[in-house]
């Protein structure tokens, strides 16, 4: 080598692959950050709505449970969003002439379903049910955080295989009572209830929980 190149081209090279060698890592890097980040994951999306729908108020101000509006959680797979009459149900006697509602009124009266902005998406080569979580101890907010709180619907979680692993490697800490599951501001452990117990409770299959075929089928 040092026969081909006088020292000052050595120097030169040696400057370009270290400079080749910084720009590669610096490269891994963003990747891994921009991975990681709510960007790529979707944490913090809360894109606007036809109809400026707060949970805050429904269910922390009024205390509507979610089963009211999210009327198959627990019988397949789709919670599923809840239709205009459900709305009408009070909507025809509260608030009844306000402009923000006047796309309710209107869907209803041209029996046109109101088209929200889906907020949580999972790629479709994932399987996921919500009867599985909600009917074994998972409560909402594990997976959706405070929703009580929320003006706007928002994604609080990341959603990515790394966040479903973590539960699934250990879903003691996690687990309530079947009375606790739309339960907001829970913590569970805090009622006595113990995680161990309840997978017992639940007959929780550990072992199978983290196996490539229970989410990709
Ligand atoms: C009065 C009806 C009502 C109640 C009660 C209600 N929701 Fe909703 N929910 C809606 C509507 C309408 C949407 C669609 C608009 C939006 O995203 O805000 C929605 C959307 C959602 C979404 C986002 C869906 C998506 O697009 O990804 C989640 C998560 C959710 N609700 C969870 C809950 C939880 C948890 C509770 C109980 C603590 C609850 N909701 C109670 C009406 C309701
Ligand atoms: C183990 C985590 C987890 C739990 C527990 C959970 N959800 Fe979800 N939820 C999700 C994921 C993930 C999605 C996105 C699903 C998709 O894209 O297919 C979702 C989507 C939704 C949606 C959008 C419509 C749909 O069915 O896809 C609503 C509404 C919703 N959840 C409400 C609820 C309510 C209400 C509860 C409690 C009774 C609940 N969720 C419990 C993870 C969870
Ligand atoms: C169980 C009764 C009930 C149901 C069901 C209901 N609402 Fe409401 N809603 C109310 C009441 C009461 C208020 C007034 C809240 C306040 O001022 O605290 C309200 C207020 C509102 C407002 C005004 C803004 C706000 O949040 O203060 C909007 C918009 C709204 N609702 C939309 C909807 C939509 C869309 C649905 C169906 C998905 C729905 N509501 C279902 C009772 C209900
Ligand atoms: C907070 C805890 C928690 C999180 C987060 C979670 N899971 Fe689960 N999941 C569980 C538990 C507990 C069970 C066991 C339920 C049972 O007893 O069958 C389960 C079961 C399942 C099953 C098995 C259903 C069946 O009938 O075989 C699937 C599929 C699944 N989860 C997918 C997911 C996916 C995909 C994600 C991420 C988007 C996720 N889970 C996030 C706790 C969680
Ligand atoms: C608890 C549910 C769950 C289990 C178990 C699981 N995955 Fe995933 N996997 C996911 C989710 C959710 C995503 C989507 C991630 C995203 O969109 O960022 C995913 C994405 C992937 C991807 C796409 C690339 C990526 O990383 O985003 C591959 C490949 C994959 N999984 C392979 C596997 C293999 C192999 C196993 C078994 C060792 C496995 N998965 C077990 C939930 C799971």
């Amino acid at each position: 080598m040092a026969s081909l190149f006088r020292p000052r081209a050595n120097a030169l090279s040696a400057i370009i692959l270290i400079g080749i060698l910084v720009l590669v890592v610096a490269f891994c890097i963003a990747g891994y950050l921009y991975y990681q980040s709510p960007y790529h994951t979707g944490t913090g999306y809360a894109p606007e709505q036809p109809v400026p729908f707060s949970h805050q108020h429904h269910v922390g101000g009024l205390g509507i449970d979610c089963q009211y509006c999210h009327t198959s959680v627990k019988t397949s797979d789709f919670a599923g969003i809840p239709p205009t009459y459900t709305c009408m149900t009070c909507h025809s006697q509260e608030w009844t002439n306000a402009e923000m509602l006047a796309p309710v009124r209107q869907s209803l009266a041209q029996d046109e379903p109101l088209r929200w902005v889906r907020v949580h998406n999972l790629a479709d080569y994932v399987y996921f049910s919500h009867r599985a979580h909600v009917n074994n101890g998972v409560g909402c907010e594990s997976c959706h955080g405070r929703v009580d709180k929320m003006p706007l619907m928002v994604q609080k979680k990341p959603l990515s295989m790394q966040w479903c692993l973590e539960c699934h490697r250990n879903p003691a800490p996690n687990l309530r009572p079947e009375n606790r599951i739309t339960a907001m501001g829970y913590s569970p452990g805090n009622d006595g209830v113990a995680g161990e117990e309840l997978i017992e409770h639940y007959g929780i299959p550990l072992d199978r929980l983290t196996e490539c075929t229970t989410c990709h089928r």
